[in-house]
């Protein structure tokens, strides 16, 4: 290259970076920083927006949150009434609804129990009513039964009941409970977890909870399936 066209290059390049370093007029600075600004607002909103159902759908369901009550059928109810020493599987709707998804309807079960003394059932739960354990925030038992989750609390297999040993029996690590629900023998950590139930305008209600498993005390993890 002759030391000519050098010259020009290195003039060119230098007239380049100068540009870069040349802050404008006054106007040309505030309509820079004004579209900075604007641009960095505009993206903010933009996150908020999508953050906040993003965020709120992370996060676990609060405390004192709950669930739906789903209604027994008729026949369920006298199936129930009629059930002395053996329990009752009953199945009706679950109706969930998770964050922004629609409403959930899936079929489920629970076990329910007659029990004729009230006083003997507590004595059986010492895990429900002896001393030192936190209280339910609802009677276990209502109507003169005792509704159970059928999730098995050691690690959420589903027991069943054996009617020739008379016990709930769970065929993954074979935990036992008794027909009042009290823990027997196995590694559950409690007995069996009583859900809410109650009567409304002649028609019988259940709560579904799902409570924490592994842990003696019961924690409410979800209120759906
Ligand atoms: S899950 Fe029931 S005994 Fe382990």
């Amino acid at each position: 290259m002759s030391k000519q066209s050098a010259d020009a290059s290195e003039g060119a390049q230098r007239k380049i970076y100068g540009a870069y370093d040349d802050p404008g007029t006054p106007e040309e600075m505030s309509r820079r920083s004004f579209m900075a600004n604007a641009t960095l607002a505009i993206g903010g909103i933009v996150g908020l927006t999508l953050a906040i159902p993003i965020v709120g759908s992370l996060l676990p369901v609060a405390s004192d949150a709950t669930g739906n009550w789903a209604p027994l059928t008729a026949d369920e109810l006298a199936q129930l009434q009629k059930a002395t020493e053996q329990p009752v599987k009953l199945t009706f709707t679950l109706k969930s609804q998770d964050s922004y998804l629609p409403m959930q309807a899936s079929p489920e079960y629970v076990w329910g129990i007659k029990v004729d003394d009230e006083a003997k059932f507590k004595q059986a739960r010492p895990d429900i009513y002896g001393p030192g354990t936190k209280p339910l925030p609802y009677n276990a038992v209502n109507m003169d039964f005792v509704i159970f989750s059928p999730i098995c609390p050691h690690l959420g297999c589903r027991f069943e009941w054996q009617q020739a040993a008379s016990k709930f029996h769970c065929p993954c690590h074979g935990s036992v409970f008794s027909f009042d629900g009290e823990h027997l023998a196995g590694p559950a950590p409690r007995g069996l977890d009583p859900l809410p139930f109650r009567e409304q305008s002649g028609v019988a209600q259940i709560m579904w909870i799902r409570y924490k498993a592994s842990v003696p005390d019961r924690i409410v993890i979800s209120y759906q399936s």
